[in-house]
């Protein structure tokens, strides 16, 4: 039998374990468990850590019992990699193995007035005073002020800090510390495609930042260790799985990059989950956007491989409308009820819905926008609602792919796709539509999950995929070619860019 190599999928709404061929890539089996949220106040979006290990847990034995039932042998899987909702915030005691608090999900808006004092005192109020280091803007989006939000709030972060007992970590260091062992020696790390995003850590020298430590006040003894994206880590401590090498760790957008096999400069891919992000490759070179673009560390393959850089387009919602349409309006049962209802009314009727319920990422980077849906009409029903949220998602993709053409100078002539929402077949048309390039998607969409789990599979001391140019697996597509004409979409378009200033202004 081909080794297989397997892969957590821990992401903003489920949790996935995917177990891969390693020779073919054919996804053999896996196992879903969706996440609960919680909304403690308004703009606060928290998950419980312990029902986030539980779900990885669960997903794994699940999928090792359905290898049995496929007779396979659970001893075939090599290599786990781990992938993982970026900036969710995370503190737990090393003593007791607990978590101090809940995990403050990227989405997060408690942090809005520190972020605008930080602003404030910037020089010349710049937002990006901290870019040349971080590749970031000052936003609740990022880490290091969620963190230094539970150094203030919590007593038991405060406590446990001083007592020597605090542990930072993002989702990836909380699955891996856990799995590794926990309290009996886990191990505390990350990679740097999730360490870039902390706002904490030095995109040039690869390491965490003394002064950016200081300046938002974090003890760097809390911090885990950075570690390359591809190598081992640990081993699994129990279960099933107890043995197999942790070799692979990667934040979910770049994991996507990977499994995409976007290797060179200038490729780049979408992914539709609960946010929707667009990142372009950019090679050994960070490249500082001067459109509202984030630079990121994309991934480094190997202990000895040179980083690899991408500029990234970051959508705060795009899966969420949908969720938020089904568990907050009731407008559906579940998810993909929701094409039903778009298709059925074919247009928003002149409906226009931007769900800026975390503010405004990039281009516009605005925590104080909030939603709103205009253009209503006695003539609009829940039909048109529901094209209006699936058009949104395809608008805030289009602002981004127009930043990122005028950044490179380089205009995408397709966009490579994939995620939850790809299923969608209206989705990718209308995206094909408003975009006016053709869209492309894999047939086997768990893009994130096949890129860490090929990161893992290719780390030193495992050696059972190659990523050899000529030797990377190759995945089928389905292409979307744009079927309005360019004017028609620029006239949407425009409209969608009055909706977003009104967003933006909705309080004068
Ligand atoms: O930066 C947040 C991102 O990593 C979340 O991804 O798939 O949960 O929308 P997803």
């Amino acid at each position: 039998m081909d080794p297989l190599v397997a892969a957590i999928d821990q992401g903003t709404s489920s949790t996935r374990f995917l177990v891969f061929n390693a020779k073919t890539a054919e996804l053999i089996s896996h196992h879903q468990v969706e996440i609960n949220q919680s909304f403690p106040k308004e703009g606060w979006v928290e998950e419980d850590p312990r029902e986030i290990m539980q779900s990885v847990h669960e997903c794994i034995e699940r999928t090792c019992e359905k290898l049995c039932k496929l007779n396979i042998d659970v001893s075939n899987i090599k290599a786990v990699g781990v992938t993982n909702q970026r900036e969710t915030t995370l503190v737990w005691d090393k003593d007791t193995g607990e978590p101090l608090y809940n995990a403050i999900v990227w989405l997060d808006l408690r942090t809005q007035s520190t972020v605008e004092r930080l602003i404030n005192k910037a020089p010349g109020r710049n937002k990006n005073h901290l870019r040349h280091k971080t590749g970031l803007p000052i936003s609740t989006y990022f880490s290091a002020v969620k963190l230094r939000w539970l150094l203030d709030n919590v007593d038991e972060v405060h406590e446990a800090f001083l007592s020597q007992r605090a542990m930072f970590g993002t989702v990836d260091s909380w699955i891996i510390w856990c799995l590794t062992g926990g309290k009996n020696g886990g191990v505390h790390c990350t990679d740097v495609s999730n360490a870039s995003r902390t706002m904490l850590f030095n995109i040039h020298t690869m390491d965490w930042d003394p002064e950016l430590c200081r300046y938002f006040d974090i003890p760097m003894e809390i911090l885990p260790s950075v570690r390359s994206s591809s190598e081992i880590y640990g081993w699994m401590k129990s279960g099933s799985l107890a043995g197999v090498p942790i070799s692979g760790c990667l934040g979910d957008q770049s994991a996507a990059l990977v499994g995409q096999m976007c290797f060179n400069e200038g490729q780049a891919k979408n992914t539709y989950g609960t946010g929707c992000f667009l990142l372009r490759n950019t090679g050994t070179k960070p490249v500082i956007s001067d459109h509202g673009l984030l630079t990121t560390v994309a991934y480094k393959l190997g202990k000895d491989e040179p980083a690899c850089y991408a500029l990234e387009g970051s959508v705060a919602i795009a899966g969420a409308v949908v969720r938020w349409l089904k568990d907050n309006m009731g407008m559906v049962q579940s998810s993909s009820e929701i094409e039903k209802l778009a298709a059925a009314a074919g247009t928003s009727y002149g409906c226009y819905f931007v769900p800026a319920f975390s503010g405004l990422y990039a281009p516009y980077w605005e925590p104080s926008a909030r939603g709103i849906i205009c253009g209503l009409t006695q003539f609009t029903n829940r039909n048109h609602l529901a094209f209006a949220a699936l058009e949104a998602v395809c608008f805030q993709t289009r602002e981004i792919l127009d930043a990122m053409n005028q950044d490179s100078g380089v205009p995408l002539t397709q966009l490579k796709v994939d995620g939850g929402m790809t299923s969608n077949r209206l989705l990718m048309q209308l995206q094909a539509d408003i975009l006016c390039i053709p869209v492309v998607r894999p047939t086997m969409s768990e893009t994130t999950a096949l890129g860490v789990a090929m990161a893992a599979g290719a780390a030193e001391g495992v050696g059972v995929w190659s990523l050899s140019p000529g030797q990377l697996p190759h995945v089928t597509s389905e292409r979307y070619e744009p079927q309005i004409n360019s004017e028609e979409s620029e006239y949407r378009f425009a409209r969608w860019k009055k909706a977003v200033q009104k967003a933006m202004n909705w309080e004068t």
